[in-house]
């Protein structure tokens, strides 16, 4: 089962961030696993069933780190807000509607729908703080053949009565039903979802962690976003040395416990260093921090330490789901940092963020975001003939492009730990190869 040969132009990234190109080359997938990329194909694999896109381009799929489905809905709209502001008067508001499945059912298949077309192959999402509209989420992500992880969102003090949990007790009861009723998805898993910390009481951060321990689950919140954010988290925990501290505190902050931090924009290096030690993984999500005027996180810095990194679109503070845009912006946010703020640290390349997109994230989930051997076998293959040009371009120069100019149009298969999808006049239907 799922046994085939893929030929096409072939491009990922080393462990070294480097762009690995091999032009017209083989890449097989056995079991759902990649078992290695091909000048020539080997003869022991020529009994298999060869998909041939030839001249395409044939990339891993892309890892989205950082990405909240309830706010698909209201994408493009409401703009013009710093972040807590913004949370309160058109976050929080599109959210409450979750709680009405007829909603959540609606903008639940939008989502996942568009999910499916675009070139994303894996994501951490979060849903709202309802169990019956998360699990449709998680539902609906499975069905259209992504992996990865979903949250029911928790928060208990400083959010509006319609959005806000009862008590921690009722909270962490929820949260436990919710997690137990997830165990029926076989792709996407559940993952903790503390809102962020002023939006969680000490009792209920207590009680999260001690369900992670329980179960053994990763977590996902966000960090060092804004100013208003930092300075209001300072207040709420005193006796925390920085915003991180305040995870940590509670054992929610890597070392051994999964976890991405969304933004880390103004990490202080306390911060930083203690991200580092414990792993935690960073969602850089440039639109968003436009967007909100944030700021630019310094992603040369975290690429410099060797910290754990990849994007996200962070929908809807970001508006768009595609991984080509937040991969363009990531180099357009550090040239206008490194031009305005601080010239040690240099603009972002196309090669660094390609690695972001896919292998950087993609670690998240496992051996996920390349084309070597025991890796997932996750795969998107590009059509760039619409770009026309008047010479022939390299196979790096039309990668270049497709980071800047490709949208779900250019997406004409997509593979997923080895299952296929591809494109009908309807948009991608699944269906399994081998
Ligand atoms: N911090 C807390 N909640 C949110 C959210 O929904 N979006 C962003 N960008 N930051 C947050
Ligand atoms: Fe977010």
């Amino acid at each position: 089962m799922k046994r085939f040969v893929m030929k096409g132009n072939i491009c990922y990234s080393n462990e070294n961030r480097e762009l690995c190109i091999v032009e017209n080359g083989y890449t097989v997938c056995e079991n759902g696993i990649c078992v290695g990329v091909f000048e020539e194909l080997p003869e022991c694999y020529q009994t298999f069933p060869c998909y041939d896109y030839t001249d395409k381009l044939i990339i891993p799929g892309f890892a989205d780190l950082h990405v909240h489905a309830p706010q698909y809905s209201f994408r493009g709209l409401g703009m013009d807000l710093e972040l807590l502001d913004w949370l309160n008067t058109h976050t929080f508001v599109e959210e409450a509607k979750y709680q009405d499945l007829a909603y959540a059912e609606k903008a639940y298949d939008i989502f996942a729908e568009d999910m499916q077309k675009s070139a994303t192959t894996r994501a951490c999402v979060f849903g709202t703080i309802h169990n019956e509209a998360t699990l449709l989420l998680m539902e609906k992500l499975e069905n259209a053949g992504i992996k990865g992880f979903v949250g029911k969102v928790n928060m208990d003090r400083n959010s509006p009565d319609y959005l806000c949990e009862v008590s921690p007790e009722k909270a962490a009861e929820d949260t436990e039903k919710w997690i137990q009723e997830a165990e029926k998805f076989e792709n996407i898993k559940p993952i903790l979802t503390p809102r962020f910390i002023p939006t969680c009481s000490d009792e209920l951060m207590e009680k999260l962690s001690a369900l992670q321990k329980k179960y053994d689950l990763p977590m996902q919140s966000h960090l060092s976003e804004n100013f208003g954010e930092i300075q209001w988290v300072q207040e709420l925990c005193p006796d925390t040395a920085f915003y991180g501290e305040a995870y940590d505190k509670y054992g929610m902050f890597g070392n051994g416990c999964p976890t991405i931090m969304a933004h880390c924009v103004h990490s202080t290096e306390e911060e930083i260093q203690l991200m580092k030690k414990n792993q935690v993984f960073i969602a850089h999500c440039p639109e968003s921090n436009t967007n909100l005027s944030s700021g630019v996180a310094p992603v040369r810095k975290y690429l410099e330490l060797g910290m754990k990194i990849g994007l996200g679109s962070d929908v809807a503070a970001g508006s768009s789901l595609s991984m080509f845009k937040a991969m363009a912006m990531a180099i357009q946010c550090s040239k206008l940092r490194w031009r305005l703020a601080d010239q040690e640290l240099a603009p972002l390349k196309v090669e660094e963020v390609f690695y972001l997109a896919t292998r950087g994230g993609g670690e998240f989930f496992g051996k996920v975001g390349a084309f070597e051997k025991g890796y997932e076998f996750d795969a998107v293959v590009l059509d760039d003939s619409n770009l026309r040009h008047p010479q022939e371009l390299g196979v790096k120069e039309r990668l270049e492009r497709m980071i800047y100019l490709a949208d779900d149009r250019n997406v004409i298969a997509k593979f997923v730990n080895g299952n296929g999808f591809l494109r009908d006049k309807d948009g991608i239907k699944r269906t399994f190869f081998g």
